[in-house]
Order: C-alpha cells, then structure tokens, then sequence
C-alpha cells in the first residue's frame, strides 16, 4: 500500500512517497529559509505564496524519484492542523484535488502528533504512552500523548515560541536566520555560565507553561542596556557574542528540560519523545541525555531532517487509514492548534 503525504504547514513544500511496511520511497522538502532571511522570521504571506509556486513541482519530483506513479497510491494525507493559514491552504488544495482525481481516500494529519512520531519512525520502537515536547517555531508545549492520535495538552507557552526566540535572539547578534542552527554554532565557542537570562516559571511545578518573551528582552538589554537604545550602533566583539549566545542557549535548553521532567513526574510516564525544529539543537539533546539516564526515563528523539518540518512523519496517517478515519473533501484548515484528537 502506498501514501504520498504532503506537508505546507509552515515555510517547507515537502512530499513523500511512503509504504505501508515503513519504507520511504521518496521524499523531497523545498526550504523557503533564503525568501524569508532577510525578515528574520518566517512572512506568512510570502510563505503561501511560494509553497503556490512550489507546490507542483515537489509532487512532481517525489513521485519521478519513487520510480511509482500517481495511479499507483492508496491515499494522499495532507498536514491540515495547525500552521500558517494560507501555508495550510495550498497543501490542502492540492491533497483534496488528488483525492479526488484519483478516487482514493484523503487522510488528515495534526502536524503536532506527526513531530511526536517522527520518534516512533526513528527508533522503530513503539512510544506510546509518553510524553511529548514539541519545540519549533510556532509551538513550545508539553502534552500527554496516549496514542499517536490522542493526545492531552498538559502545558504552552504563554507567548513566544522557544524557536522564535532562537531567531530574535539570532538577528540581534547580526546572525543568519534561521536562528537556531547559527546560535548552535557560535555558542560552542562561548561560555553558557557567563550571564544569567531569566528562565520563566521553572520552578513552578503546577503549571507547564512556558514564556520566552522576558528572555528575549533580557538579551536586548544586555546588548544595548534598557530604554530606547538601537543596535544601529552595537558593536560587538567575537567572544562576547559566543557567550551570550551560549548563555541565552543554555537557559532555554534548562526550561525545556526542566519542564519537560516535570511533565513526566506529574504524569507518571517514563518516556520523553522530542519533536520540532528546536529538538535539532545539539545542547538540549546532550542535556536530556544526560537527564534520562539521571532521572530514569526513556528519552526519544529524531534524526535532524526528521526534527524540522518533512513529509516523511506524514507515516502517522497510516495509523488513521488502518482505523477507517478517512477525511471528507470538504476537509478544512484548522490554524490553530484546536483538536488533538
Ligand atoms: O519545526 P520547524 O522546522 O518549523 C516550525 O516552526 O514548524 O522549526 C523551525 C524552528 C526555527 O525557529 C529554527 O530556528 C529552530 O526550529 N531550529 C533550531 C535548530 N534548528 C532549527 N533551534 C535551535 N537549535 C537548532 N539546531
Ligand atoms: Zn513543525
């Protein structure tokens, strides 16, 4: 049996070929980073429209790469919830023509619950139940997840992403978006201890939330001081740099870790799976190493491509197509995150 997955939820075009057995026969992901670079953060208008110009030549490429054609697919699942509206819209559209053309069912997939298994995908291991930290651009949350179709949100951000927070905090030390991987990089040369940021509600065990938006503050104010002063006129030497991106770093990987362990002590689980852009940063991945072995739990991640945004965690659908959960055409977006089972 044979799916192509489509994902458009944010600023990647991606397809995938996948069978039923696990194997990937195809997969394509055309970034948009360079469009949206120079607005250091993702534009969701631009964004729409360049998965409108892409859209049809990825599913052309991932279907020549398969050595398959379209009359040999079973279904087409597409991301439907949640992301950029008109991102969503374009995936959409091209899934339910599909569909339609072809006759075959269409499957609707929460990009959160694909994030949590792409663990699943990685470690061929069953995963379930655990708890599930999903860190990118647009989401830092914690949730309970029974199966890969049901899960519980147990905690969010109560404004920005921790991945938004890696790319404000990028374009103020003049680095290249995206933000993360740049910070990552420089912050191997600097010292994590050399300033303290604020890590929001750490020591709240009540409450899984999360808020990134003081430690972005207190990174400007480090930078330039508190009132109205620019960073037209900043300058800023290497080794400085390298530590407050190594300090800003480390106080988001000791948030995420600290409260992810929190989720598993309230819950009772003894696994972590790690999904979303942000799991692709070495520091909190060696820091919640470390933490399991520490603490005894069992800790999953994904390999890099499969952390950021693919089409390939779209292998989630087939967990809907076995239980008869086909989506009808008239299949909306949902923008945000409203439904997790
Ligand atoms: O999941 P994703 O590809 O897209 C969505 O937001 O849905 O995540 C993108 C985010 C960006 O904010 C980017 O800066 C961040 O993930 N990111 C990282 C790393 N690689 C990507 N953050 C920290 N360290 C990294 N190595
Ligand atoms: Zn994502």
């Amino acid at each position: 049996m044979l799916l192509l997955a489509i994902e458009s939820s944010c600023d990647e075009t991606a397809a995938a070929i996948l069978q039923d057995d696990g194997t990937v026969l195809s997969e394509v992901v055309a970034s948009q980073a360079s469009l949206h670079a120079e607005y250091g953060g993702v534009v969701p208008e631009i964004a729409s429209r360049a998965h409108l110009e892409r859209i049809l030549p990825v599913l052309d490429q991932v279907v020549k790469k398969s050595g398959v054609t379209l009359k040999d697919l079973d279904a087409i699942a597409v991301s439907h919830t949640p992301g950029l509206a008109g991102s969503l819209l374009v995936g959409l559209m091209a899934a339910k023509t599909l569909a339609m053309v072809l006759g075959i069912p269409l499957i609707a997939i929460d990009h959160l619950q694909a994030h949590v298994y792409a663990c699943q995908i990685a470690h061929q291991v069953p995963i379930f139940p655990c708890v599930g930290l999903i860190v990118s651009g647009g989401h830092t949350s914690l949730y309970r997840c029974l199966n890969p179709l049901d899960f519980e949100l147990l905690g969010t951000t109560i404004d920005d992403a921790a991945g938004e927070a890696f790319d404000k905090v990028a374009a103020m030390l003049r680095l290249p978006y995206p933000g993360g991987p740049s910070i990552q990089r420089i912050a191997s040369q600097g010292n994590p201890h050399a300033y303290v940021f604020p890590r929001a509600y750490i020591h709240d065990k009540e409450k899984l939330r999360f808020s990134f938006s003081g430690l972005k503050t207190a990174v400007r104010y480090q930078l330039v001081g508190t009132g109205k002063q620019s960073f037209e006129h900043l300058e800023l030497d290497d080794a400085t740099r390298a530590d407050i991106a190594a300090s800003f770093q480390e106080a988001v990987v000791d948030v995420l870790a600290t409260k992810a362990r929190h989720a598993l002590q309230m819950t009772g689980l003894k696994i972590l799976c790690v999904g979303g852009g942000v799991a692709a940063n070495a520091a909190l991945r060696e820091r919640l190493e470390k933490d399991s072995r520490r603490y005894h739990f069992q800790y999953y991640t994904a390999p890099l491509k499969l952390c950021t945004d693919n089409a390939v965690m779209g292998a989630i659908a087939w967990e809907r197509f076995r239980a008869g959960e086909w989506a009808s055409l008239d299949l909306d977006i949902s923008p945000g995150v409203v439904r997790m089972h």
